[in-house]
């Protein structure tokens, strides 16, 4: 019977974050609790995530967050059993902080590691949910670097239905965002200001929406935005929410159709939506009444966990040492997998 308690350690882009989760036979893993420090202040002055700055922060705040969850939960450094950590994808120097603190931390307490795809970590993450899933479902995974489509048959059962062929949805707000010079992060900008807008004052086009299959395309949408700016000259201004909100109706759109006929593909009745853009209103208000007209049940990560976390690196371990496909180890050598 497995009985471990998990520090998940997640550094691969602009949120440390760490947490303690504890798995106990087959049940569900439960979150201790967590600490995050999000860097999105640090990098707003250059318009993006500065790299070099991303990780230089992550050494500052990593062992600190530890001892604040150490400290918050009751547990002490000695109890911990397994350090899992995200190894990729993310920026090169961000992980290697978050992978050189987990396997030092290993060493050092003579525990075994277990290096994580950071993908997986958001996939999984609506298993920490008050409402969490079953297997099998069909997951829509919508991040800053990823748009997928998958059937999730268990843990480490993933086959993937379709994907973007260009840019991510996360990227398609945040780069139309730029555009309307609403800063970075763009995506919950836009979202904000898309609430005071008319989603059908602009025509934008939704890409691959009757290709027939499951991939998306997102790179034509900020072209089409910035034209539709360019072309509002003067007036942009005083349409801006209603270009963000018709930005916001193009993307979400296309991922709530395609959604939809990924279920009716698979024949399956779950629904699971995870990663960054899941956080926002529109997008889960069109699939839940999507759902809801299909029969489907949909899932969804705490709001709080939808962006980057620790929590998620450290259920995602947790869950794969409890489904037995994976064995923690004592190789502290670590490498990272950026891509
Ligand atoms: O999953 P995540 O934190 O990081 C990656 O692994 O990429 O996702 C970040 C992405 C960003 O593109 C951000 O703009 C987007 O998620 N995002 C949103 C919202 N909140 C975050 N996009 C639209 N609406 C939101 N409310
Ligand atoms: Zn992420």
């Amino acid at each position: 019977r497995l009985a471990v308690l998990v520090l998940g350690i997640e550094s691969s882009c602009d949120e440390t974050g760490v947490a303690l989760v504890h798995a106990d036979g087959a049940a569900l893993p439960v979150l201790l609790g967590h600490a995050l420090h999000s860097q999105i202040e640090m990098h707003q002055a250059y318009g993006g995530v500065v790299p070099e700055l991303a990780s230089r922060d992550h050494i500052r705040r990593v062992l600190p967050l530890t001892e604040q969850v150490l400290a918050e939960t009751g547990r002490g450094l000695s109890e911990v059993d397994i350090v899992a950590y995200t190894r990729g994808p993310g920026l090169a120097g961000a992980l290697l902080v978050g992978a050189g603190v987990a396997c030092a931390l290993g060493a050092a307490l003579d525990r075994p590691v277990l290096g994580l795809h950071h993908l997986e970590g958001h996939l999984l993450s609506p298993f920490l949910s008050a409402d969490p899933p079953e297997f099998p479902f069909v997951a829509l995974l919508v991040s800053g670097g990823h748009t997928q489509l998958m059937q999730v048959d268990g843990v480490g059962r993933y086959t993937m239905l379709g994907e973007t062929i260009d840019d991510a949805a996360g990227e398609a707000f945040d780069k139309s965002a730029k555009l309307l010079g609403l800063g970075y992060p763009g995506g919950p900008a836009l979202a904000r200001l898309a609430e005071q807008g008319d989603a059908a004052a602009f025509k934008l086009p939704r890409p691959l929406l009757h290709s027939g299959n499951l991939d998306f395309s997102f790179a034509g949408l900020k072209t089409a935005v910035m034209t539709q700016a360019n072309k509002l000259g003067d007036q942009l201004e005083a349409r801006k929410a209603d270009l963000a909100a018709s930005t916001e109706a193009a993307i979400v759109e296309v991922l709530m159709k395609k959604s939809m006929t990924a279920l009716r593909q698979t024949g399956l009745r779950r629904l699971v939506v995870a990663g960054g853009v899941g956080a926002n209103r529109a997008l889960r208000g069109q699939l839940n009444a999507a759902c809801a007209k299909a029969g489907v049940r949909v899932h969804y990560p705490e709001l709080h966990l939808c962006t980057d976390n620790g929590a998620m690196i450290a259920m995602a371990g947790a869950m794969r040492l409890q489904s037995g496909i994976e064995q923690a180890n004592c190789a502290y050598a670590f490498d990272v997998k950026p891509r």
